[in-house]
């Protein structure tokens, strides 16, 4: 169980910041947004592209995401077509800071290279 593995591994070495962001996302949204693939929900590369042209700076982009994912609301999407596509993502109870954890690793995150964890042994 890779995923077990890297628990272990992530409090074996103490958390940083963006790996518990990490963790939050692959455990909790990675279900319906896939890195790179649209399949039942944008991918998050969509995603984080359309929220960094309108909220470019790390702030903003933070504050936009981890506000409109705790109460998901159509009013106000920027990605109204991916909500006439999919329907409007569902609230997940999260909490604010636990979602401003997840909006981090997401802006610094580059989903475009899949091997982005860095731990994942490369194909031979
Ligand atoms: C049950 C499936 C599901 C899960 C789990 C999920 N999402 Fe979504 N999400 C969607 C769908 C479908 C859309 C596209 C429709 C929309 O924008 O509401 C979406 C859209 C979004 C958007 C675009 C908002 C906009 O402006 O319309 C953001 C940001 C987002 N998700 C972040 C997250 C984060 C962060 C997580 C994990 C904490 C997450 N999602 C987990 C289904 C999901």
């Amino acid at each position: 169980m890779k995923f077990f593995n890297m628990i272990i591994f992530l409090f074996g070495v103490g958390l940083s910041a963006n790996d518990l962001g990490s963790l939050l996302f692959h455990g909790n949204c990675i279900t319906c947004h896939n890195e790179t693939k649209n399949i039942s929900a944008p991918s998050i590369l969509l995603v984080k592209e359309s929220y960094k042209n309108v909220f470019p700076k790390k702030d903003d982009f933070i504050k936009q995401m981890s506000v409109w994912v705790e109460h998901p609301k159509e009013q106000t999407s920027i990605m109204a077509q991916a909500i006439e596509k999919y329907e409007l993502m569902p609230e997940l109870g999260f909490d604010l800071s636990t979602l401003e954890e997840i909006a981090d690793f997401i802006y610094d995150t580059d989903f475009s290279n899949t091997n982005h964890a860095g731990h994942s042994p490369k194909h031979n």
